[in-house]
């Protein structure tokens, strides 16, 4: 696997720059529409507005703005940076930055719990995102015309009953991930997301002029900007962070993955900080158009939970004026988005099948997109026949969602901000980071006392408060 790696001695600083086996982004623009594409998904359309929506609204979007910004946007640079450095998968690119510092090894934990981490997410993941795939057919058959509340959560439970069905649009979905991994970085993912994401962004900006003029804007503006301190708990903070970290992709190997091919006379902090705006940008749209449907119909509850995409939806788009036709649209936006995304975190596990068993990529691809796929049953089951089963009154899906997106992830980032923040050499910050020294020192500020405090506190709160609330 070393083998295939080529060093090159780049210029005249004696820096050891890298080639990786796996190629590399045509530009850095198409580095920043796979981050973008690897950010925006299910996080910002599915999750982002229902846990707003349960958790007061404006209040919570400000602490998420500022996760992003304090916490997210640091650890995502360090985090690229990293993977640049290394130019390998996240598990080998930390294993040659422990062997060159001499430290322990268990600082390849970082690159470990970030690949376990985004095989867990993908498989429940393809899970959710089999949903969205199924309701774009569903939408347009017609069948949910004039819906009301029992018969769209009448669909909405027949669909969580039948494990069958859920595993067909599971498997479709990974199906669709194995196509475009398949093609490598070039010609697979960055064709991908060349295509992909122009095309996201148009769909979104149709839908938002749509609910300008069509439902009502003006409750929703007030509902994701109007500040209700009280409504936050110690949970909600921590869920701000996990919304945080799940939505930009960071602190479970994607962005490493990515930025090992990225370009390496892009200005990092100036990508991730376009790859943070875009994400938040269409967080935040993605919210004011599904509450403006919401709060055009009659009877729909802005807190629905996880229901809100599935069931408040689907009775506003069987209700409006050309609503099935709209609601179609906004479900292929969710499947694109949940596709652009999910790709990003089959590629780490295949990078590192690749290097690591000198397996192609075919047949790397294979194997992780199989697991997945397996581990991801659990989730289908924990929807009928699991339900029941409980662990620390979680379901299976749960749990692995609270142990990725509240745990691993944050732990992660933690971890990474400490490796950058106090370990790496500076050598490697020089080679990497242009030289602004005043951005600079603010970064490494924030990764040295900002992100590891807030990960720390928030961490203890949140699970204390989770578990206060069990006993
Ligand atoms: N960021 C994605 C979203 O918001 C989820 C994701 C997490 C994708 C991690 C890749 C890696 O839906």
């Amino acid at each position: 696997m070393k083998g295939s790696i080529m060093m090159d001695l780049g210029g005249n600083n004696m820096t050891l720059q890298k080639k990786g086996m796996h190629g590399a982004w045509a530009s850095r623009w198409t580095f920043i529409m796979a981050a973008t594409g690897s950010a925006v998904g299910l996080g910002n359309m599915w999750k982002f507005p229902y846990v707003a929506g349960s958790n007061g609204g404006g209040a919570f979007v400000i602490i998420y703005l500022l996760c992003i910004l304090m916490i997210g946007v640091p650890v995502m640079m360090a985090e690229v940076m990293i993977g640049r450095q290394g130019r390998q998968s996240p598990i080998n690119s930390m294993k040659d930055l422990v062997s060159e510092h001499h430290i322990n090894r268990s600082w390849l934990s970082i690159g470990w719990l970030g690949v376990v981490a985004g095989l867990l997410i993908l498989s429940f993941y393809a899970v959710i995102a089999g949903w969205a795939l199924k309701y774009i057919f569903l939408l347009a058959s017609g069948d949910l015309q004039s819906a009301s509340g029992e018969s769209a959560s009448a669909v909405f439970s027949s669909l969580l009953s039948d494990p069958q069905g859920l595993i067909f649009w599971q498997t479709i979905f990974l199906f669709l991930c194995v196509i475009v991994v398949m093609g490598g970085v070039k010609r697979g993912l960055g064709l991908a997301v060349e295509i992909l994401m122009p095309v996201l962004f148009v769909v979104i900006l149709l839908l938002l002029i749509f609910c300008i003029f069509n439902t009502n804007m003006a409750d929703s503006i007030k509902f994701l900007f109007s500040f209700n301190f009280s409504d936050l708990s110690g949970r909600s903070i921590l869920e701000a962070m996990g919304q945080a970290f799940f939505t930009l992709s960071i602190g479970m190997g994607a962005i490493m993955a990515y930025g090992a091919y990225m370009p390496q006379d892009a200005s990092i902090g100036k990508t991730v900080m376009t790859v943070a705006f875009f994400d938040s940008l269409v967080a935040i749209v993605s919210g004011l158009i599904i509450f403006s449907i919401v709060f055009s119909t009659a009877g729909l509850e802005p807190t629905a939970g996880p229901g809100l995409m599935f069931i408040s939806l689907p009775i506003a788009f069987g209700n409006m004026s050309a609503g099935l036709f709209v609601g179609a649209i906004f479900f292929i936006l969710v499947s694109i988005a949940a596709w652009s995304s999910a790709i990003s975190l089959l590629e780490p596990s295949v990078a590192w099948l690749m290097e690591e068993r000198n397996m192609g990529r075919v047949q790397a691809n294979i194997s992780i997109a199989v697991i997945a796929w397996i581990l991801g049953i659990g989730s289908v089951l924990s929807f009928n026949y699991w339900q029941e089963y409980k662990l620390l009154g979680f379901t299976y899906f749960d749990f692995l969602d609270f142990l990725t997106s509240n745990i691993m992830l944050p732990l992660t980032g933690l971890l990474i901000a400490v490796f950058v923040g106090y370990i790496i050499s500076p050598r490697i910050i020089d080679s990497q980071m242009n030289s602004n020294t005043r951005w600079r020192s603010s970064w490494i500020t924030l990764l040295k006392f900002v992100a590891p405090i807030a990960i720390l506190i928030v961490f203890a709160v949140g699970i204390i408060d989770k578990f206060g609330n069990l006993s």
